[in-house]
Order: structure tokens, then sequence, then C-alpha cells
């Protein structure tokens, strides 16, 4: 029997790493050591407050992230900004303000502005809106071993420009491997040493590729470590009521069996 079944499943498990294989040769995405990665881990404030720098020098050029509150900035777990820098940070941008029919500084409790370029995407929850990882056919096994690969993906969008480009009906495109279609309409934003870090911290491409996707996902899932906190104490929780449960079922049951037993 045991044989009988082996034999579909080796040939089941072949076709799907195979698939999976085949699914992966357009642009394959590395796995990243995120420190928010695992059921502990939690935002490394400093890379976030680098990858804020890099948001806002670089990707808010053409990018918004209308989504967030700017005095976000200043919650726990996240940036960690200092209120005064928080203010001060909101003042560099301008919002309309329909009470006064007229633009005005921001402030904290205004959103982050939208994208200024009209086809480039807003950025507040593209880290949870891509996958990096998917399969082997569907299964989710990677994506339960990895994380769905959001900040994987925009980092590989970061650093996957070929060099290449070519003109379509006014438009330049640029080769990326990490990009679905393979071309896509963003100049490549980072080329390494885009900015400088007060504590001298590298600004090599890779670094400033992950900083700012890390940023970009505590923008897109700024809670994250409640939920694994939560997510946590309820499974605790959980296996503690099972062994109760199992425990209980047995003293209940035993006088049947002992009764069984003896007839
Ligand atoms: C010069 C303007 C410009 C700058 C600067 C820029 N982008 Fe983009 N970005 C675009 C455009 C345009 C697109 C849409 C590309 C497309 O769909 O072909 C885009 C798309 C994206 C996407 C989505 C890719 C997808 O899967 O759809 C991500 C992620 C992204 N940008 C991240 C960034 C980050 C991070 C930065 C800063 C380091 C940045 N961009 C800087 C113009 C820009």
């Amino acid at each position: 029997m045991i044989r009988k079944l082996t034999l579909p499943a080796l040939a089941a498990l072949g076709l799907m790493t195979g698939a999976a294989q085949a699914a992966e040769s357009g642009g394959h995405i590395h796995n990243v050591r995120f420190s928010f990665d695992g059921p502990f881990g939690s935002y490394d404030q400093q890379q976030l407050q680098r990858g804020l720098k890099i948001y806002t020098e670089v990707c808010s050029a053409c990018h918004g992230l209308r989504y967030v509150p700017i005095r976000t900035l200043g919650d726990p777990g996240g940036p960690e900004l200092p209120e005064d820098q928080v203010r001060a940070y909101a003042g560099n941008f301008e919002v309309f303000d329909p009470e006064l029919d007229d633009t005005r500084p921001a402030t904290p409790n205004d959103h982050f502005p939208k994208s200024s370029l009209p086809n480039a995407p807003d950025l507040s929850l593209m880290a949870k809106a891509r996958a990096g990882f998917h399969g082997p056919l569907g299964t989710g096994i990677n994506q339960l071993l990895f994380g769905i690969g959001g900040p994987e993906y925009i980092t590989a969008i970061l650093t996957s420009y070929t060099g290449k480009t070519r003109e379509q009906a006014g438009v330049t495109y640029y080769e990326n491997t990490a990009f679905s279609t393979g071309w896509i309409a963003m100049p490549p934003p980072l080329a390494g040493d885009d900015v400088e870090f007060d504590d001298g911290h590298s600004s090599e491409l890779h670094h400033e590729a992950e900083d700012v996707s890390a940023f970009l996902m505590w923008a897109a899932e700024p809670k994250m470590m409640g939920r694994k906190r939560a997510g946590f104490v309820a499974v605790t929780f959980l296996i503690l009521l099972s062994v109760l449960l199992y425990l209980t079922n047995k003293r209940i049951w035993k006088p049947v069996k002992k009764a069984a037993k003896e007839a």
C-alpha cells in the first residue's frame, strides 16, 4: 500500500518543483534577511530612518505615500522620530486645504502627498501588493517559509536593472529582470551613494535598496509587531488549551475504558 502511494507522490513532487522552477525563470527574487522576519522579528528603527531619508530624497520626487499619516513617523515600533523632527519633516510638504481654499505647509496630522508623477504608483501599500515568492503550484509553501516577499520584490526591482533601454510610443523603458514584463517605465532610481547618512552607514546600492524596502514594509504594515505578538499569544493559548482538553478527555473516559477491559 505504502509503495503504491509513494510513487505517485514522488512523481507529483517532481512535477511541482519542475513547475516552480519554470515559474521562477522570469526573474528570481532572493530572500533578504530583514530584521522583521520570523515570529519574533521587529523593525530596525535605524534602518527605517535611513529608508525614510532615501524615500524623501529620491523616491518622493515621483511616488507618493498618500495613505500614511506623517505623525506615524513618531509612533513606537516605527522610525520613532522625536516630535519636533516629525513637525519639521511635515513642514517640507505643501498640502491643499479646502477650508483656506489654498495650499499651506503640512502638519503631522496630514498624510504624505500623492504621487507627483501620474504614472508612478503610490507606494503606501506596495510592500503588501507585490509578492516575491510564489508556489510551488500556487500552494504557497514558499510564502509560508519566507513570507510574501513584498520587500524582497522591491529590493529586487531596485537592483535588477541591466542598463539596456528601449523606446516605445515615445516612452523609454528600462530592462529590469525582476519586473513582470522585463521592461519597466521607471528609470533606475538608485545607483549607490545617492544619499549620505550622518552615522556614515554604507550607501552601497544593495544597502540602500534594502533600507528603503524595509521602510516601505513599515509604511504598509506599521502594526506588524502587534500582530505577531497577538499571534504568538493566541498560538500559546491554543496549545495549552489542546493539552488540557487531551488530559480532560483521558480522564473522562478512564472509567469506561477500565470497565471495557474488565468485561
Ligand atoms: C523618475 C520618477 C521615479 C522615481 C524617482 C522613482 N520611481 Fe518608482 N516608478 C516610477 C514609474 C513611472 C513607475 C511605473 C513603472 C511601470 O509600471 O512600468 C514606478 C514603479 C515603481 C514600483 C512598482 C513596480 C511594480 O511592480 O509595479 C516600485 C516598487 C517603485 N517604483 C519603487 C521606487 C522606489 C523605492 C524609489 C526610490 C528609491 C522609486 N521607485 C523612485 C517612477 C519613479
